[in-house]
Order: structure tokens, then C-alpha cells, then sequence
């Protein structure tokens, strides 16, 4: 992939709220099929970072590319299309509760990328039994539990062809017997080549599947490398200490 174009790249990309600033002057390149683990420690900015990528949170200053096209961080429409194009999985799954499992799925390509009923219909029951839930089509999320939620909020982000997905820890409200379920779909995505950004706290599935590892503290990207290197020899002693943290508090880090 030497040479080639990242398909994501934020350039000096900073976000205040108010007189705080949560990204400081954050450059990041994401190459098309990659994974990249985002991690850091809670309020360091890995959920504004994400945000920024689909315009769920607006930079105040700084450039977005994605697949060759610039954003105009200052247009309402850019922002519009880059939130069809790109997906998110969110930590609590956020499904619309008032609608069928088959209806969340259908109604967004429906509306945004103008597929019949009958087409979107089908693209979401293939997408269903993909992860083992064409028998829940009907039900209401609700009458779902997490790891099933968050199967079906994937598919429903894959519904969209998305060039990329975002996801914002989406493991961290399930219960530890339904995480695998989840994690296992994330993999599968990963070995067909989607792209992906994962703000995570499982450090077996960064290690196993991260093409990359960042590392984010106050705002700022810390450091970077592939899983071996970047757990094997973390450079940074602020890396190092994020580390031995999250290992002493039992995380699956498989050191
Ligand atoms: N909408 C908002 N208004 C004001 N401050 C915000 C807003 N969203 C985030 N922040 C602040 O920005 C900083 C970064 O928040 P962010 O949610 O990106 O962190 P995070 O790394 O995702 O943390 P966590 O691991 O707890 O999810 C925090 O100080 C947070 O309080
Ligand atoms: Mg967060």
C-alpha cells in the first residue's frame, strides 16, 4: 500500500469546546483496508477524534480529505454526504427503539442511497444472517439483548456501504459473554478489507487485528506503530504508563 493515497487524512485538525481544546493540531492518514486501534486514557479526545471524521463533531480548524475529495469543514453539505459515506458503531448501540429490527436497517438506504423497499429489504435480511440474526428481523431492539443490539447496529451501519466505520467502543456496555459475538463480526470485517477506525479498550483484538495502534492523551496524538511493536516497545514513557495501567487492572492486553 506504499505510495498510495490514505483514504482518510486530518491535517492539523483542533476542536475547543468552549475555552477547552480536546484536539490539538491532530495530523492522521488512514489508508484504505486498514484497521487502526485508537486508545488513551478517558477524556484524552478518542471520541471527539472519531467524531470529527463523520462530522459529528465539527473541527474548528484544520483539513479533512477523504478518498481524494476535501471536506470543507465550513460546508453543511460536505458534512451531509461524509455522514452517508461513513459509518459509526456507537458504544450503546443506539438503535431506534420505536422501529423493527428490519426497519432500522432499511430505512437509511432507503432514504439516502434511494434503494427500493423491496431492494433494501433484501440487502438487510443478507446482512442479518450474516450474523446470525434473519430470525430476529421482525422483533423490536428491545426485545434484543446487547451483543445482539450491536451485531445488528454493524449491519446496520454495512447497510449503508460505508466507506469506512467508525466505531466508539463498542464493546464496553456488554456483558463479557456477548463481547466475543461482537468482536468476532468486527474480525470478519477486518479480514474482508473494511475499513475501519476502533476506539477500544480490547487490547487482544488490537493486537490481533490492528494494523495499527494510536495512542491519544490530552488531545494529542502520542504515539503510533503496528500492535507488535507498539505493546512489545512503546517509546513514549506516557505510552508506558497507559499501559501498565490498563494491565494492571486486568484488561486482556495478553502481554
Ligand atoms: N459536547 C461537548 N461539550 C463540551 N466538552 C466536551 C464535549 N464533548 C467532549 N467534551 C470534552 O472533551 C474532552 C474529550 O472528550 P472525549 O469524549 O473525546 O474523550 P474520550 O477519550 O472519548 O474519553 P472516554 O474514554 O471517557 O470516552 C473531555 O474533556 C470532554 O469533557
Ligand atoms: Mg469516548
Amino acid at each position: 500500500m506504499t505510495g498510495a493515497a490514505p483514504l482518510i487524512s486530518l491535517k492539523g485538525v483542533t476542536k475547543r469546546f468552549g475555552s477547552l481544546t480536546v484536539l490539538h493540531d491532530i495530523d492522521i492518514e488512514i489508508e484504505a483496508g486498514s484497521v487502526v486501534v485508537l486508545i488513551g486514557p478517558s477524556g484524552s479526545g478518542k471520541s471527539t477524534l472519531i467524531r470529527c471524521i463523520n462530522g459529528l463533531v465539527r473541527p474548528d480548524e484544520g483539513a479533512l480529505t477523504v478518498a481524494g475529495r476535501a471536506v470543507d469543514i465550513h460546508d453543511e453539505g460536505a458534512w451531509q454526504r461524509l455522514r452517508t459515506e461513513i459509518g459509526m458503531v456507537f458504544q450503546d448501540y443506539a438503535l431506534f427503539p420505536h422501529l423493527s429490527v428490519l426497519r432500522n436497517m432499511t430505512l437509511a438506504p432507503q432514504r439516502r442511497r434511494k434503494l427500493s423497499r423491496t431492494e433494501a429489504e433484501h440487502e438487510a435480511r443478507k446482512l442479518l444472517a450474516r450474523v446470525g440474526l434473519a430470525h430476529k428481523a421482525e422483533d423490536y431492539p428491545s426485545a434484543l439483548s446487547g451483543g445482539q443490539q450491536q451485531r445488528i447496529a454493524i449491519v446496520r451501519a454495512l447497510a449503508m456501504a460505508p466507506m469506512a466505520i467508525l466505531f466508539d467502543e463498542p464493546t464496553s456496555a456488554l456483558d463479557p459473554e456477548t463481547i466475543s459475538g461482537v468482536l468476532d463480526v468486527m474480525r470478519d470485517l477486518a479480514r474482508e478489507g473494511t475499513t475501519m477506525i476502533v476506539v477500544t479498550h480490547e487490547m487482544g483484538f488490537a493486537r490481533e487485528v490492528a494494523d495499527r495502534v494510536v495512542f491519544m492523551a490530552e488531545g494529542r496524538i502520542v504515539e503510533q506503530g503496528p500492535p507488535g511493536e507498539f505493546f512489545a516497545n512503546p517509546r513514549q514513557e506516557r505510552t508506558r504508563a497507559f499501559l501498565a495501567n490498563i494491565r494492571s487492572f486486568g484488561e486482556p492486553a495478553h502481554a
